[in-house]
């Protein structure tokens, strides 16, 4: 198909090159005329136009070549459709204010053919596992892009290769996860088997993409479990859960993530105006509904990552039913501390919440929203919110972030950069649902693998806090 796809584009090309030559040389012949309609004497007068009009069709021909044999495979495709698109358009305006069907026959038709063509050859994944591999390929391309630029990798990083994604840490600290005492009975699975049980854990507060804080975009809360033995022999197995600040993700299903992915590879290294035109034209004109969640999760609100909630956007197996989870920030906790707005600003608040010495600790409550209506609170599409109302979040754990520990030390940071999260760090009754968390299983594997390998890191769990003092 590609071949053909390339012969058909060739053609085109060249009729092109024909149109050009015909109205550069040949405008006032008979042959030109039956086409124009023009009389000779306005055929004679009208010259310039038509040398105008070869130009155009000349430059067209070129770009179509350019963009087929120049460009890398997907460019390709997306500059070959604005380019084809023209030209069916183009034949389709000029058959009918000429009214000559001709000029439909032998402009838009040959290109009506290669867009459908290119449409079957199309560079991306039909399938959730080509998905998979492509993703993959994207992410760590991006990753390998920012570690070849110093300006962006985090200070906190220290010139390591830092993640692809929630590249910049603002504060990992140790916690504690109290399973809740009046749990009720459905609710006793998994790490949330025993009420009053209390849990280890690590929790990793990130920027989603901005090493500025002043800059809107989203954030990260990802925390570890340990000892979660429940259904194990082993003693140190952990439990990751993964969560950002919004309720919903801006992309449906894996398909369409791996056209996310190839419009933020292009938008790369951009200004922000810059970044946003690129996801308009590439993703967003075609997935206008998603637009409104990721204008959402692109928050300029955030002054303090301890006072804000948290979901994990997916859904969860929870025993026998379907989750989402959050965590949302209770007490003295909900209340943002305010400090100087600077690119820091966000560890410089947690700073000053963990530094604080009239409480013992800053406390998040671990919710989970059960799945009540599989039509309206769908597993396979992350961008569709459950209503609250419809099903209200049930607490099931406590948070607790000791105050006063000394989270902000080259030790603690050097721990988040070699620490590993992924939604499949689970127990089996708590395990990852929907196409996107699929995708995520092997990508966030392998991408944590790439960076430890470039950074010639062991990559392993961690040890709990406690140990780690
Ligand atoms: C197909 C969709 C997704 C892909 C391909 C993806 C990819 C990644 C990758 C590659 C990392 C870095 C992992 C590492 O190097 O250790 C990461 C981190 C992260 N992702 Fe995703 N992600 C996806 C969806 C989501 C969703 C739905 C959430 C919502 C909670 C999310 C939240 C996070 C967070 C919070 C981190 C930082 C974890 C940490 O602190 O280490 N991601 N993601």
């Amino acid at each position: 198909m590609k071949r053909t796809l390339l012969c058909v584009v060739v053609v085109i090309a060249c009729f092109h090159f024909g149109f050009m030559f015909l109205e550069a040389f040949a405008w006032s012949t008979q042959f030109v005329r039956s086409l124009t309609h023009l009389s000779e004497s306005a055929a004679r007068e009208t010259v310039g136009v038509g040398r105008n009009m070869a130009l155009s069709n000349g430059f067209l021909g070129v770009a179509l070549l350019w963009a087929t044999f120049a460009l890398r495979e997907r460019e390709a495709y997306s500059a070959q459709w604005v380019l084809l698109s023209f030209i069916v358009v183009a034949g389709v305006v000029g058959a009918v204010t000429m009214r000559n069907y001709r000029i439909f026959v032998m402009q838009s038709l040959p290109a009506l053919v290669a867009l459908g063509m290119s449409w079957l050859a199309r560079p991306y994944a039909r399938t959730e596992d080509q998905a998979i591999q492509q993703i993959i390929e994207i992410e760590r391309q991006i990753l390998a892009i920012n570690a070849m630029n110093p300006r962006a990798i985090p200070e906190t990083a220290k010139g390591a290769v830092p993640r692809g994604q929630h590249p910049k840490l603002l504060g990992l600290v140790e916690a504690k996860l109290i399973v809740a005492d009046n749990l009720p009975k459905e609710m006793r699975v998994g790490v949330f088997k025993e009420p009053g049980k209390s849990y280890d854990a690590w929790i990793r507060y990130s920027n989603a993409r901005n090493l500025d804080d002043r800059d809107p975009g989203g954030h990260g809360m990802a925390i570890k479990l340990f000892n979660v033995a429940a259904e194990t022999e082993s003693s140190n197995v952990t439990q990751d859960f993964v969560l950002f600040d919004s309720p919903v993700f801006f992309v449906g299903n894996p398909l369409q993530y791996v056209e996310f992915e190839e419009a933020t590879l292009r938008a790369h290294g951009k200004s922000r105006s810059e970044t946003r035109i690129a996801f308009l034209l590439n993703y967003y004109w075609r997935h206008r509904k998603q637009l409104k969640n990721l204008r959402n999760a692109q928050r300029s609100d955030v002054i303090d990552p301890l006072a804000i909630r948290y979901w994990s956007m997916t859904p969860y197996q929870f025993g026998s039913a379907v989750v989402k989870y959050s965590a949302k920030p209770v007490g003295e906790g909900a209340v943002p501390v305010v400090v100087e707005r600077s690119k820091d600003m966000l560890r410089e608040a947690m700073k000053v919440r963990l530094g604080r010495t009239d409480a013992e600790f800053v406390e998040f409550e671990f919710q989970v929203q059960v799945q009540t209506d599989a039509r309206s609170m769908p597993v396979e599409d992350p961008t569709k919110e459950w209503d609250e109302a419809v099903s209200r979040p049930i607490t099931v754990a406590h948070l607790r972030i000791p105050t006063r520990q000394p989270f902000d030390t080259e030790e603690r940071n050097l721990i988040a950069e070699n620490l590993s999260f992924t939604p499949w760090h689970a127990l089996h009754g708590h395990r990852p649902l929907g196409g996107i968390n699929r995708v995520r299983q092997a990508v966030y594997e392998s991408l944590s693998e790439f960076r430890h390998a470039l950074n010639h890191v062991p990559r392993q769990e961690p040890n709990p806090p406690t140990q780690a003092r």
